[in-house]
């Protein structure tokens, strides 16, 4: 609401805000679906249960690798490295496999699909089959989805860790480091 000049704050600015100061990790999901794996960013996943050791990542409603992991329902979750490429490889996976993700597009531009692991050291994980780990992952996991829950304008699949390593030194890149909200 305008008020002589100066925008008010609302409630849900303070609920915004305040949603932005959980920190998160920041991940590479892997997903495969029989041809070449795809990559990408979240930041939201976390451990739910001990025994079985169990994890939940919420996947928007149209994303490509969730359409992947409905059909194939194994993936990995690389943690990024605040050292080295950490904050470029994120860059990196920040667009959509498929350009119509994106609104507003020309139908040309929309009909692309981007390979975002071209050009990038991985190998592909057997646990999970055919799913994409990266070399320069902090540490990552092999999972295989057990369930699907609708949550709102996401899906939360709740998944088995089958296998997880640490595989470089550094610190985990995080969304505080990054100074990017995916939250709120
Ligand atoms: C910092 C950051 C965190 C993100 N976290 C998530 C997330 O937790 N879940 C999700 O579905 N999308 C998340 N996204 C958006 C996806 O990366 C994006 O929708 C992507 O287009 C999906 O790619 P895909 O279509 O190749 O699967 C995030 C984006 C950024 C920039």
């Amino acid at each position: 609401m305008v008020d002589g000049g100066k925008i008010e704050r609302t409630e849900d600015d303070d609920t915004r805000e305040a949603m932005h100061e959980l920190p998160y990790g920041i991940y590479v999901i892997g997903t495969a679906d029989g041809g070449r794996p795809n990559a990408m960013i979240a930041d939201w996943v976390m451990q739910v249960s001990f025994r079985p050791r169990l994890i939940a990542a919420a996947f928007e409603r149209d994303s490509s690798s969730l359409a992947r992991l409905r059909g194939h329902r194994w993936f990995t979750v690389n943690l990024l490295n605040q050292s080295g490429n950490g904050m470029a490889l994120a860059a990196r996976f920040v667009q959509p496999a498929d350009a119509s993700k994106v609104r507003g597009r020309s139908d040309e531009a929309a009909a692309r699909h981007i390979d975002k692991l071209e050009g990038v050291d991985f190998r592909l994980s057997q646990r999970a089959p055919g799913c994409p780990i990266l070399d320069d992952a902090l540490a990552y996991l092999e999972c295989e989805a057990d369930e699907f829950v609708d949550a709102g304008d996401h899906v939360l699949v709740i998944a088995r860790v089958l296998y997880g390593a640490p595989q470089n030194a550094g610190e985990p890149l995080t969304s505080t480091f990054t100074g990017w909200s995916y939250s709120g």
